[in-house]
């Protein structure tokens, strides 16, 4: 029988374990996480979402203070179309989370960054460029593209030195998002380096319908994207994600195709995650039916997440004159319309509840938002439960190393401590 081992995935000459530990922002798949992985051979992500944030708790820069004493006296003001972001200060940011990333990396795998669309930032078009060229800069081995449809992001880099050196690849949902992507691209001569199919048992942010994801299923789709690319002779990894749990599941796609697996929820109770203790031992516990796909992402995507996440229901002021990431080009957020629709009700502002929307910056920021995959339920059966009644935690290595080597749908047990 064979095991992820068996496989490698190529870029070029270059062979890597076909394991990607897929983006989770913010910062739950921390510089620490990626290195890990890259150190045992595989890809590991880090994110740039919120990126000044991370810089902040990172190297003890002051980005996000900064921002906040500019645009604090508007923060009694609904519009905030006034809060801009210093681009320079965010390709600041950027090239240092990315450049001390690189600068540690040891082994042969490499890291990518993650990057959302769906980051808007109050000037969608002008902070993503900084995004893709001071990645870049700092020497980030590859780009994934993600939340949104990316039409033009390759245009923003298409000027960068390495736009053809480094690795640049599209996190779809559907057939129709990739072919969208290629020939919007198609001027450019420039096919993306590996094409990430997510099915919708992700965590994140998915890319199907509230009402519909259920109908699905990532093995369908991508076997109809793999279809398609042989078709016209497109010679594109294709990397399946979202609810792949054992090496077996991975080996089984890896069988069917696919160059490699991404993978996530495992990797969010290891010790290099950026989750606090107390939120992975959430992680740990968690039950089949603690889980929902709503639609409380101010993005508009659905997401998955623990129905005891803090951030569902909570009504904290928006303070997008610190943060602001999901502002769009005239200073609007949903959360910021559902906010103050209950406040104008809500005679006690203190207490304010919001449940249609949250605050996903905010939320995120303070690691309140847990979203998961769909079998964060069987996280518990991949560790030990101790005295104390808390799981013991794991180690990047030793879930990486279950997912290379494990068959027979088993899960290896952590040597007990
Ligand atoms: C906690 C968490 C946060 C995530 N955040 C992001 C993100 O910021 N950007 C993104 O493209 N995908 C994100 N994802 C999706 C993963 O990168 C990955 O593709 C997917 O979760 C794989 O499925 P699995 O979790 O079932 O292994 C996140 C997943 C998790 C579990």
């Amino acid at each position: 029988m064979k095991c992820v081992d068996d496989y490698r995935l190529r870029f070029g000459k270059r062979e890597l374990v076909p394991i990607i530990v897929g983006g989770m922002g913010v910062d739950i798949s921390s510089a620490e996480l990626a290195l890990e992985v890259a150190r045992l051979g595989g890809i590991g992500h880090i994110s740039d979402a919120m990126v000044p944030t991370v810089s902040d708790r990172r190297f003890k820069t002051k980005f996000t203070r900064d921002k906040f004493q500019q645009f604090k006296y508007n923060f009694e003001n609904p519009d905030k179309s006034a809060v801009q972001f210093n681009l320079g200060q965010l390709a600041e940011a950027t090239q240092l989370h990315v450049g001390r990333t690189m600068e540690a990396k040891r082994g042969d795998g490499m890291i990518f960054i993650n990057c959302m669309e769906k980051l808007t930032m109050n000037a969608a078009k002008d902070t993503l460029r900084v995004r893709l060229a001071a990645g870049l800069d700092a020497g980030v081995d590859g780009i994934t593209l993600s939340a949104g449809l990316h039409l033009n992001s390759f245009a923003l880099m298409e000027d960068h030195p390495r736009f053809r050196d480094a690795k640049l690849g599209i996190i779809v949902s559907s057939l129709r998002a990739l072919q969208l992507f290629i020939r919007k691209n198609a001027r450019l001569n420039r096919a993306p380096d590996f094409i990430v199919v997510e099915g919708p048992l992700a965590g994140g942010h998915l890319g199907f319908g509230l009402a519909d994801w259920q109908q699905y299923d990532l093995a369908t789709i991508t076997a109809e994207i793999i279809g398609w690319l042989r078709i016209e002779q497109l010679d594109i990894p294709v990397i399946a994600a979202g609810g792949i749990f054992t090496g077996s599941d991975a080996s089984a796609y890896l069988a069917s195709g696919v160059a490699a697996v991404q993978v996530a929820t495992r990797f969010t109770v290891t010790s290099e995650c950026g989750l606090p203790a107390k939120v992975r031992q959430e992680y740990f516990k968690a039950g089949e039916d603690d889980v929902e796909v709503n639609g409380i992402s101010p993005t508009g995507y659905p997401m998955r997440m623990l129905k005891s996440s803090p951030a569902i229901g909570d009504g904290i002021r928006p303070n997008c004159e610190a943060y602001g990431y999901l502002l769009d080009g005239s200073g609007n957020c949903a959360y910021i319309t559902a906010y103050n629709r209950e406040l104008a009700i809500q005679p006690d502002p203190k207490r304010i509840k919001v449940l249609d929307k949250t605050c996903l910056c905010t939320q995120m920021h303070d690691f309140n938002c847990w979203t998961c995959g769909h079998y964060v339920y069987r996280l518990k059966d991949t560790s030990h439960l101790l005295a104390d009644g808390s799981y013991q935690s794991l180690s990047a290595e030793h879930v990486f190393r279950d997912y290379q080597f494990s068959v027979d749908g088993k899960v290896a047990l952590p040597p007990i401590i």
